[in-house]
C-alpha cells in the first residue's frame, strides 16, 4: 500500500543507535544523516544534515542513562524537524521513562509522565510508538495518537521454546499482576503473586539499592521452576526480593524476564550474583558491556518496531500486532 506521506525517513539521538540501526537494516533503509552532539556549555546541538520537507520522518530514541540528556535530544530532534517542514514527525521511544511517576500518590508532588508526554507534543512529535508503558494509562497523557506495542510475546517465546511443563509465572508485586496473568495465560502456567512493601522509596542508598520487601506469596511453588516477570528492572530491587522468598518457598530455579533493563547502579553485579539462573530481557535500552553476564539474554526488538514503523508509514493497522501479543486482555 502507498503513503500519503513522502519518502520514509529514521533518525536517532544517542539513546540506543545500536537499536535505531537493527530497525533500518530490517526496513531495509538508511539512517538519517543527523548531527546530535553537546557543546562545552552543556548545550544539545542537532542538525539533521538532508532535507526532510513533507518526508514522514520517525525519530528513534530510548530514554536511557543519562536521562534528562537523552530527553533534551529527543525534544530538539523532533522540534528540527517540525522546523524543517515534515509532513509528519512519529515519535519512537522504546523505553518512556518517568513511567511510575504516573499520578499524585502523595502531596505536593508531580505528575512528570504528564508533564514529558506534553513536553514531547510541544516539541512536534504527531505521534508516538512506545513499548510497555509502566502504566497503559499514560498513552492518555498524550492528545496525539499512542501506538504501545508489548514485547511480552517475545519473552513469553523464549520460554515457551523450552517446553518446561512444571513452571509458575511470578509477579513480583500487586501492580503486575494482571499482566503477569496474561503472560502465564500464554505460557499455559498458573500464576502466583508476591506481596511486595517499598521500604525506601525517595532517598537511594550510594549503591542505588531500593530497599524491597517481599512480605508473602499468594500461590504454591515448591518444587518449581519459577518465571518472575515485570515491565523493568530497575534497582533490581523488587526480581531480588522475590527470588529470596521464591526459594524460601521451595522453588526448584528461579528466572526472571523483563521487558525493560534499565539495571541502574549495581543492579547488573547483584543479579548476576543472585540465585536467578537467567534474566531474559530486550533492547528497548542499551546494556553496557560491563553490565552483561553469561545469565543475561537480550531478545531484539527491532523487527517488531520495524514492521510497525512500516505499517504505520503505508497506512495499514497495526491491530493484528497488537491481538497477536496480548489475546488474554481483559
Ligand atoms: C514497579 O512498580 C515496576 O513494575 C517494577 O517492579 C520496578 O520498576 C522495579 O524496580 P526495581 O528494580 O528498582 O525494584
Amino acid at each position: 500500500m502507498s503513503s500519503r506521506f513522502d519518502e520514509l525517513r529514521i533518525f536517532t539521538g544517542n539513546g540506543n543507535p545500536a537499536l535505531a540501526q537493527a530497525i533500518s537494516a530490517r526496513l531495509g533503509i538508511p539512517m538519517g544523516d543527523i548531527t546530535v552532539t553537546t557543546f562545552p556549555n552543556e548545550n544539545i546541538f542537532v542538525k539533521l544534515n538532508e532535507s526532510v520537507r513533507e518526508k514522514d520522518v520517525f525519530v528513534i530514541q530510548s530514554l536511557a542513562s543519562p536521562l534528562s540528556d537523552r530527553i533534551m535530544e529527543l525534544l530538539i530532534m523532533l522540534d528540527a524537524c517540525k522546523r524543517a517542514a515534515a509532513g509528519r514527525v512519529t515519535a519512537v521511544i522504546p523505553y518512556f521513562a518517568y513511567g511510575r511517576t504516573d499520578k499524585r500518590d502523595q502531596p505536593r508532588v508531580p505528575i512528570t509522565a504528564r508533564l514529558l508526554a506534553d513536553m514531547i507534543q510541544v516539541a512536534g512529535a504527531q505521534q508516538v510508538i512506545t513499548l510497555d508503558l509502566h502504566a497503559g494509562q499514560i498513552q492518555g497523557f498524550f492528545n496525539i495518537p499512542v501506538d504501545e506495542l508489548s514485547a511480552m510475546s517475545l519473552l513469553v517465546r523464549y520460554f515457551s521454546e523450552r517446553a518446561w511443563n512444571d513452571v509458575v509465572v511470578v509477579s513480583p508485586d500487586m501492580g503486575f499482576a494482571k499482566r503477569a496473568r496474561n503472560f502465564a495465560e500464554q505460557l499455559g502456567a498458573p500464576l502466583a503473586i508476591v506481596e511486595k512493601r517499598r521500604i525506601q522509596q525517595l532517598a537511594l542508598s550510594e549503591t542505588h539499592e531500593a530497599r524491597v520487601e517481599a512480605r508473602s506469596l499468594i500461590g504454591e511453588v515448591s518444587g518449581h521452576r519459577c518465571i518472575l516477570v515485570d515491565d523493568e528492572i530497575s534497582t533490581g530491587s523488587s526480581m531480588l526480593a522475590a527470588a529470596d522468598l521464591l526459594i524460601a518457598q521451595g522453588a526448584r530455579e528461579v528466572y526472571a524476564a523483563a521487558v525493560h533493563p534499565v539495571l541502574a547502579g549495581t543492579a547488573a553485579e547483584r543479579l548476576r550474583d543472585s540465585p536467578i539462573c537467567e534474566l531474559v530481557t530486550t533492547d528497548t535500552l542499551p546494556v553496557a558491556p560491563e553490565k552483561r553476564w553469561p545469565g543475561l539474554r537480550v531478545l531484539s526488538v527491532a523487527p517488531l518496531l520495524a514492521e510497525v514503523i512500516q505499517r504505520i508509514h503505508s497506512g495499514v493497522s497495526v491491530d493484528t500486532i497488537f491481538r497477536h501479543r496480548n489475546p488474554a486482555l481483559g
